[in-house]
């Protein structure tokens, strides 16, 4: 969230928060593990985090999120159970790692929840801003990379094997979740930026490694 002053930036902490997000079968988790080996390589300790998950605790409410037998889930108790996993995933790991100066590498943060929960859900916009405040506890990324791609292709990939709960909602649910992020890139251009997920795999890489480049001066 823009001009939301942090815990951080009132500290003045050494470490880089970034966060890769797109839609299901974009190619993140592979993206993810290329870019925090060519940050590892710059010498930088790289923490490489997924949400909703990466503590105890958040894990054990990661499961319950995905589980297919868990249908009749609330739209309002799914927004809090992520927000819930978030708030505890800030607390114990992103800001110790910010405070001892290293790169936090997340694939998802709170900008998911606006294309997945406002976006795919349709829950109100301010509603869940105001959520993603609470569950981020006033720890926003330095920079945020959206892995485009269409989302027919991207769909088609991420279910081959079987879908879990968020990606049993279809196709036209994946098409508002990459409408909303394409949103937020226009509102934030200065954190958010857009990347095209399609081609090489290394090729994708050296696209993410530009569009955060600036953070190291
Ligand atoms: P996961 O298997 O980790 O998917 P991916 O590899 O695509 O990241 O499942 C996470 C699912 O949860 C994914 O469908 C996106 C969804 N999600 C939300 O709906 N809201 C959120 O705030 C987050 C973090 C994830």
């Amino acid at each position: 969230m823009e001009g939301l002053t942090t815990e951080r930036g009132r500290m003045g902490a050494r470490g880089i928060f970034i966060t890769l997000e797109g839609a299901d079968g974009c190619g993140k988790s592979t993206q993810a593990a290329l870019l925090a080996d060519a940050l590892a390589a710059r010498g930088r300790e790289v923490v490489r985090l997924r949400e909703p998950g990466g503590t105890p605790i958040s894990e054990k409410v990661r499961a319950l999120l995905l589980d297919p037998a868990n249908a009749e889930m609330a739209p309002e108790c799914e927004l809090l159970l992520y927000e819930a996993s978030r708030a505890q995933l800030v607390r114990q790991v992103i800001e110790p790692a910010l405070a001892r100066g290293a790169v936090v590498l997340c694939d998802r943060y709170y900008d998911s929840t606006y294309a997945y929960q406002a976006g795919g859900r349709g829950l109100d916009d301010a509603l869940v801003r105001r959520a993603n405040e609470l569950g981020g506890c006033g720890c926003a990324p330095d920079r945020t990379l959206v892995l485009d791609l269409e989302p027919s292709v991207g769909y088609a990939r991420a279910t081959a094997g079987g879908a879990d709960r968020m990606e049993a909602e279809g196709l036209a649910f994946q098409e508002r979740v990459r409408a909303a992020y394409l949103r937020l890139a226009e509102q934030e251009p200065g954190r958010v930026r857009v990347v095209d997920a399609l081609g090489e795999k290394g090729a994708v890489t050296d696209r993410l490694l530009a569009a955060c480049a600036d953070l190291w001066g």
